[in-house]
């Protein structure tokens, strides 16, 4: 399967992302993964996404549509895969169209995760990241870790993200409705777009998910 996972900051994508991509047997594809493993491995594309990520922007879709392809390029990409942030802007989607256009390969589905304001603010803010992979997630409250501060998965050391200020999310949004909505209608245009709610329970929101793209786990 290829499907695109779409919604706000903090909505719950990369936590639904996790878990549908060991169900449907695809890799999770996160772009904002992929330039965190950059800055933490202090790379030249790192230091560049660095300043617009700490600012709440994009980063520029030439830098952001080049990572995805080579990362999309992968073997382990060929038979699938679920893509998570990306793409976030209609050029990248358009990239994208051009890229599965050339392969002779289409998207099964584009996933939206509705969620509302308040609730996304209360799920940033208590967000916990793990210092060796992004992609280890916690929350204070909904989903604390068994030892305070110590990633479940890996051992690694939870931090807050740099991009997890008040003043940032703030940004972030305001970037989501501007430059990211846009992508709804673009899927909705071509029959692509299932929409379900972000709220309610993780394996709720996991069995909504699969029940929308039709695969009942
Ligand atoms: P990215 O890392 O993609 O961030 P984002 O879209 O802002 O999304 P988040 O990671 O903040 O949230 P999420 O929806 O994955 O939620 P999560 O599962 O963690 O991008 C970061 C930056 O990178 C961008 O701002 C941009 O600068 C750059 N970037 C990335 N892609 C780009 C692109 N394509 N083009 C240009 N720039 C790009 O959940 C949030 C919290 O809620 C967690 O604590 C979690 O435990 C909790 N939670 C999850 N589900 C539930 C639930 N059901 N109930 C209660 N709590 C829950
Ligand atoms: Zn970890």
């Amino acid at each position: 399967m290829r499907i695109v996972l779409v919604g706000p900051p903090g909505a719950g994508k990369g936590t639904q992302a996790a878990r549908l991509a060991e169900k449907l047997r695809v890799p999770h594809i996160s772009t904002g993964d992929l330039f965190r493993a950059n800055i933490s491995r202090q790379t030249e594309l790192g230091k560049l996404a660095k300043s617009y990520m700490d600012a709440g922007n994009l980063v520029p879709d030439e830098v952001t549509i080049g990572m995805a392809k080579d990362r999309m390029g992968q073997p382990d990409a060929e038979k699938g895969f679920l893509l998570d942030g990306f793409p976030r802007t209609v050029s990248q989607a358009e990239a994208l169209d051009e890229l599965l256009r050339a392969e002779d390969i289409k998207l099964d589905a584009v996933l939206d995760l509705e969620a509302p304001e308040e609730e996304i603010v209360r799920r940033i803010a208590g967000r916990r990241t793990c210092r060796n992979d992004s992609a280890h997630v916690f929350h204070v409250t909904y989903s604390p870790p068994e030892k305070e501060g110590v990633c479940d998965v890996c051992g690694g050391e939870l931090y807050q993200r740099d991009d997890d200020t008040e003043e940032t999310v703030r940004k972030r949004l305001e970037v989501y409705h501007t430059q990211t909505e846009p992508i709804i209608d673009y899927y909705r245009a071509q029959g692509l777009l299932v929409t379900i709610s972000a709220l309610g329970p993780v394996e709720e929101i996991t069995q909504r998910a699969l029940s929308a793209l039709k695969r009942e786990d």
